[in-house]
C-alpha cells in the first residue's frame, strides 16, 4: 500500500519548470487521497493557465506511477493572492518564507535617488557576479551572437549565467536563443526566462507582436535600471550584457551603472571595421572599464577543400587588440549552427558544444573564466 509520505517524498523530485523549486516545497501539492494503488491529488499552480501545466502533470504522474500506483489522477487549481505572495517571498528569500533583507527593491525606490547597489544585490559591494559587456563600434558584427554563445558556453562549464539584452530597440537575444516563453511574474517579482541553462531578460519579452519601440533616452536608462531592480536574478557568477551598436546612451548608462563591468569588443577582420570598433574600445578605456580582449568574428570561411578563406579580409582583430593594448581572445569562423530537431537544445544562433564553432566558443568561455579569476 502506498502511503501519503511516499507520495510527498516522490514529488519532492518534481520541480516547477519555471520556479525551479520542488512542487512540495512550493506548497503546490494538496489533498492526497489513496485508494489501494490509485492516487488522487490536487496541484495548485502559482498562476492560472500556467503554460507548463502539461509538463507538471506528466512529471507528477510519472513520479507517482514509479511508486507502483496503477493510476495517478491530478486535479489542478490556482493559488490565492496570499499564497502567491508567500511563494514570491520564499523565492526572494532563498528558501525562507519571510522576505530577506537583501531582497531586490521594487521599482518604487528608484525615483528617490536610490544608490545603485540598492537596485539589486548583484550591483552591491558584496556581489561576486562578474559583469561582461559585449560591445562594438558598429552594428551587425556579431555582438548578440557572441553574447548568446559565450553565455551558453559558460553555463556548459557549470557557471550560473545571466544575460541582459541591453539592446532595447533592436533586441535579438530571445530569437537567437530560441526563446518563446515570457517571464513569469509573481506579484511584483519578475523571474528571468531560463533557456539553455542561462537566465535571460530582454525588452523583447515586454513588447507585443514585435512592434517597433519609439522611446527616448531617459526611458532607456530607466529600462536598464528596471532590468536590475525588478528582476529576481538570484545568484550569478556571470552577467553578460549585449549592448546596442556604437557608443550611445545605453553604452554610457552601462558604464555608469556598472563601473566594475569588463568588456569584450567584437569586430570583423576587415581593418576598417577594426578602426570603428576602436572607438568603443576608447570609450571603455576612458571610463576605466577593463577590456578582457577582442573577439574577431567572421574571421574566415572553411571552404570545400578544408582551407581557411578570409573572405572578409584579415588582420582587423589583431590591429584592434594592439591599439587597445589587449589580445585577440578567439577568431570565430563563418558558419551557421547545424540544424536539429531537438527543440530543448536547438536555438537558431547557438552552436552545439561539439560543433567546430561551438568548440571555439567553449575556448572563449574558458579564457574568459581564467581572465576573470585573476585578481588585478
Ligand atoms: N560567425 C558567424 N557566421 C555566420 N553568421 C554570423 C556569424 N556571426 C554572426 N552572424 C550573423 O550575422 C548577423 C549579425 O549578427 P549579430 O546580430 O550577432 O550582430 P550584432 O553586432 O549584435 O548586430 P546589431 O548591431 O544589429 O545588434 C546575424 O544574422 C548573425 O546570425
Ligand atoms: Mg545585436
Amino acid at each position: 500500500m502506498i502511503t501519503e509520505e511516499q507520495v510527498l517524498e516522490a514529488l519532492k523530485g518534481v520541480e516547477d519548470p519555471e520556479l525551479h523549486r520542488s512542487v512540495v516545497e512550493l506548497g503546490m501539492v494538496r489533498n492526497i487521497k489513496i485508494d489501494n494503488d490509485r492516487v488522487e491529488l490536487d496541484v495548485i499552480l502559482t498562476i492560472q493557465g500556467c503554460p507548463l501545466k502539461v509538463k507538471i502533470q506528466e512529471d507528477v504522474e510519472n513520479a507517482i506511477k514509479a511508486l507502483g500506483a496503477s493510476a495517478a489522477i491530478v486535479h489542478f487549481g490556482s493559488m490565492t493572492d496570499e499564497e502567491r505572495a508567500r511563494v514570491a517571498a520564499m523565492i526572494r528569500g532563498g528558501g525562507n518564507t519571510q522576505p530577506s533583507a537583501s531582497a531586490p527593491n521594487n521599482g518604487t525606490v528608484q525615483g528617490h535617488g536610490a544608490g545603485l547597489n540598492e537596485l539589486s544585490p548583484l550591483l552591491g559591494a558584496e556581489s561576486k557576479t562578474q559583469f561582461i559587456a559585449v560591445t562594438s563600434g558598429k552594428g551587425g558584427v556579431g555582438k548578440s551572437t557572441v553574447t548568446a554563445n559565450l553565455a551558453v558556453s559558460l553555463a556548459r562549464l557549470g557557471k550560473k549565467v545571466g544575460v541582459i539584452d541591453a539592446d532595447i530597440y533592436g533586441f535579438s537575444i530571445p530569437d537567437m536563443m530560441g526563446i518563446t516563453q515570457r517571464p513569469v511574474v509573481i506579484n511584483d517579482m519578475v523571474l528571468p526566462v531560463q533557456r539553455l541553462g542561462v537566465k535571460v531578460i530582454s525588452m523583447g519579452f515586454f513588447v507585443e507582436d514585435n512592434s517597433p519601440i519609439i522611446w527616448r533616452g531617459p526611458m532607456l536608462g530607466k529600462m536598464l535600471r528596471n532590468f536590475f531592480s525588478e528582476i529576481h536574478w538570484d545568484e550569478l557568477d556571470y552577467m553578460i550584457l549585449d549592448l546596442p551598436p556604437g557608443t550611445g546612451d545605453v553604452a554610457l548608462d552601462v558604464h555608469q551603472m556598472i563601473p566594475q563591468s569588463k568588456e569584450i569588443i567584437v569586430t570583423t577582420p576587415h581593418p576598417t571595421a577594426a578602426f570603428v570598433a576602436a572607438r568603443a574600445g576608447a570609450m571603455a578605456i576612458k571610463t576605466n572599464h577593463e577590456i578582457l580582449g577582442v573577439v574577431e568574428n567572421m574571421s574566415y570561411y572553411v571552404n570545400k577543400d578544408g582551407e581557411k578563406d578570409p573572405i572578409f579580409g584579415s588582420g582587423g582583430g589583431e590591429k584592434l587588440a594592439q591599439e587597445l593594448h589587449t589580445e585577440v581572445l578567439v577568431q570565430v569562423p563563418i558558419g551557421q549552427p547545424e540544424p536539429m530537431r531537438d527543440e530543448e537544445r536547438y536555438a537558431p544562433s547557438v552552436y552545439q558544444e561539439n560543433e567546430e564553432i561551438g568548440k571555439v566558443y567553449m575556448e572563449l568561455a574558458r579564457t574568459v573564466e581564467q581572465k576573470c579569476s585573476v585578481k588585478v
